[in-house]
């Protein structure tokens, strides 16, 4: 039996229900995140739940569970289904009211559910580089919540995808912003380089990860946006995300990034990535 998470309460997915008039559904009125488990344990937990109740805020939407008790109904969840490495699914939409654009009226309550999936460290292309295709980047102007709202994602991840890449790579003219459902990263000459954490991305908490490790590891880490042409020119590009961690990519488009392989600088983080990960989740192999 899978056991999922609705409003408060823990049942089998079997009976799990979402109402048509669910505001998520409608109008993708909502929220969500995304947590890593390694071993059995989730990584980067907290600021996870804190990026959620952030976009929350940012939607004006209230969720009906105090931070802490959230938090342990995931960790049921995840003891629930015995996951090992996987993730946990959360979302809460605005709930379930007959349809409006405007806010339905204060007694009705979010909606907050929850699941949990086996996916396994995607190994083979962390070793070897993936591909990814150039995007312009469509999407409203407030990427830093992370909204059900994802159209402008899918298209270009569809349009990259059934090309044969693992990712869009986006950009706002001649600016790169982020990928798909990642963050995007250029090295040159030594220095990692990432879109500054504006209204114009999602402040990926594997991009904090990242930064912190290459504090600790004494490589310089840069929050500033660069052009089309620096990534074309660069020594090495990596992608990163809460799935696909630090993941190189070796190939822009027909292009090769560099000699067409990972690069040391991606290497490194990959490691120092992979250590912090057994620091906090040390059953993780
Ligand atoms: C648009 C976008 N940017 C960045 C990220 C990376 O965020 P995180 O590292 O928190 O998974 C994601 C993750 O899904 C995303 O969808």
């Amino acid at each position: 039996m899978e056991t999922v998470f609705v409003n408060g309460e823990l049942m089998d997915r079997k009976e799990a229900k979402v109402d048509i008039e669910d505001r998520g559904y409608q109008f993708g009125d909502g929220i969500y995140e995304v947590v890593r488990v390694y071993g059995g344990k989730t990584f980067t937990m907290k600021e996870h739940m804190e990026r959620f109740y952030q976009s929350a805020e940012k939607i004006k939407l209230h969720i009906p569970h105090e931070m802490d008790e959230l938090t342990g109904l995931i960790n049921r969840l995840i003891e629930a289904n015995s996951i090992h490495d996987g993730i946990v699914y959360l979302q809460a939409t605005r709930g379930v009211a007959s349809r409006q654009h405007h806010f339905p009226a204060s007694d009705v309550k979010g909606s907050v559910v929850a699941y949990t999936k086996e996916v396994p460290v995607p190994q083979s292309q962390m070793d070897q580089g993936v591909t990814v295709k150039l995007i312009e980047d469509v999407r409203w102007l407030r990427c830093d919540i992370k909204s059900l709202n994802l159209l402008g994602n899918l298209l270009a991840k569809e349009e990259a995808a059934s090309e044969g890449h693992f990712e869009a790579i986006l950009h706002r003219g001649d600016l790169v912003t982020e990928g798909s459902s990642s963050n995007a990263f250029m090295v040159k000459d030594g220095v990692v380089r990432t879109h500054p954490a504006t209204n114009l991305i999602l402040n990926g908490i594997t991009r904090r990860v990242i930064r912190d490790v290459a504090g600790s590891e004494g490589i310089p880490f840069q929050e500033d946006a660069f052009t089309l042409d620096e990534l074309l020119s660069a020594d090495e590009v990596f992608i990163a995300s809460t799935t696909s961690e630090v993941m190189p990519v070796v190939k822009i488009g027909e292009r090769l990034v560099g000699e067409g392989h990972p690069g040391a600088v991606t290497r490194k983080l990959q490691g120092a990535f992979r250590k912090r990960i057994e620091q906090e989740a040390p059953v993780a192999h």
